[in-house]
This record gives C-alpha cells, sequence and structure tokens, in this order.
C-alpha cells in the first residue's frame, strides 16, 4: 500500500489556529483571538456584544475598551485611531477595538458591559 505522507503533495493544509486569548473583565469566558484580526472581529467572532456603530470605521468611538494588560506591548495607533484619541482626550490604555490589531494576549474592560449584575467600568 502506498505511503499517504504530504511529501511533495501539492496541498497546503490550511489550520486555524488561535494565536492568543483575550480576557474581558468581569466576564469568565476566555476569548480565542488570531493575529492580524482587530480586537473588534475578535470579540464579534466569539459572539461577544460591543457597540460599533459606525461598523469598524473608527469614527464612533462606541467601541472603545481599556486595556489593563501591558500596554506598553500594544501596536502604535494607526492614523484614525490617533486623530480619535487626541480629538478625545484618550488614555494610552484606552483603545478602540476597531483599530486595535491583536498581536498579543490581552485583558480589557469592556465600559457600559454588564455580566450579571457587576458592570466593566472604567
Ligand atoms: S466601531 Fe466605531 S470607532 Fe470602532
Amino acid at each position: 500500500m502506498p505511503s499517504a505522507g504530504l511529501k511533495g503533495s501539492r496541498f497546503l493544509l490550511k489550520v486555524s489556529v488561535s494565536d492568543f486569548s483575550i480576557k474581558v473583565e468581569g466576564c469568565r469566558r476566555e476569548l480565542k483571538a488570531s493575529q492580524g484580526k482587530t480586537l473588534l472581529e475578535t470579540l464579534l467572532d466569539e459572539d461577544f456584544e460591543i457597540a460599533h456603530s459606525c461598523g469598524g470605521m473608527g469614527t464612533c468611538g462606541t467601541c472603545r475598551v481599556v486595556v489593563t494588560s501591558e500596554v506598553d506591548k500594544l501596536p502604535p495607533r494607526n492614523e484614525v485611531e490617533s486623530e480619535m484619541a487626541e480629538d478625545r482626550g484618550f488614555h494610552p490604555s484606552e483603545r478602540l477595538a476597531c483599530q486595535l490589531e491583536i498581536s498579543s494576549s490581552l485583558t480589557i474592560k469592556v465600559p457600559g458591559v454588564f455580566f450579571g449584575g457587576s458592570e466593566s467600568t472604567s
């Protein structure tokens, strides 16, 4: 019987791997995240409800989150996010979920979201 090995195969096996985890303070679930996706895409993919009035265009600010893990590991703000952060006086830990590309595991607070009677505030 011939070998079923992949050596010489023309086909690549694509495997979706979760690279990172997202913890939301006050929520027991740990969300899986892949590099290159935005935080908003990740939250929505995992059926986490978060406001995103402009659909991720970076113009409404409703997807604002507070990063409570290592802020210095976050990628720099892009031009769209930088403009809003300056206009609204964001603290360095405040980020737009729709503009923040995942590049490490994160812990976040989502202002105004309730989990079983306690609010994630900031
Ligand atoms: S969804 Fe509107 S700024 Fe992020």
